[in-house]
């Protein structure tokens, strides 16, 4: 019976990174099974995802590496899922190194190296530049230093 892998993510505006990882665990095993935190999941983590959780979860079910996709809603499901799914390892990126130590006990546990400068975070950074309240406060910037520029003349 062939290994199965199971991570979990909220693979908010899918970049590299996601898919970096999700290839490297697919060859830990047979099978690669990913739990996609909802958006009520998020929001107890602090987190507001862009994407909402059901384009989230087509976009991670439609990976080739990607044998089945299912929704993470809790901290506590881990446990479960490996029992329900037979789970032989779990993966995470380096982020959560040593996180889930305590299901060793029923599972081998892997992390792997994070893709070097990209994530999700840094991505969400860079499009608030565009946010139309930023592209306000420029614009009434520029048109202080306009007036001041007028002044001086
Ligand atoms: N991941 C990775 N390399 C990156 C970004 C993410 O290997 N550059 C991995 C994470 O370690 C995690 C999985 O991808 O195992 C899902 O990560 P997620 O938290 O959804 O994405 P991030 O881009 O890390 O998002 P954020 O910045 O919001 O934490």
């Amino acid at each position: 019976m062939g290994k199965t892998v199971l991570t979990y993510g909220t693979f908010d505006l899918f970049h590299i990174g996601h898919l970096n990882i999700l290839k490297r665990l697919r060859e830990y095993g047979d099978r690669l099974i990913v739990g996609v935190s909802t958006d009520e999941f998020n929001a107890i983590k602090g987190k507001k995802p862009v994407v909402p959780f059901e384009q989230r979860l087509e976009i991670v079910q439609s990976i080739r590496y990607v044998d089945l996709a299912i929704p993470e809603d809790r901290w506590a499901q881990k446990r479960e899922d490996i029992a329900t799914y037979d789970v032989d390892i779990l993966g995470m990126g380096a982020d959560w190194e040593g996180k889930f130590d305590d299901l060793a006990d029923v599972v081998e546990l892997v992390y792997l190296p994070r893709t070097d400068g990209i994530s999700t975070t840094e991505m969400k950074r860079v499009l608030s530049a565009f946010d139309a309240r930023h592209v306000e406060e420029l614009k009434s910037t520029i048109d202080s230093i306009a007036q001041i520029v007028k002044e001086l003349s």
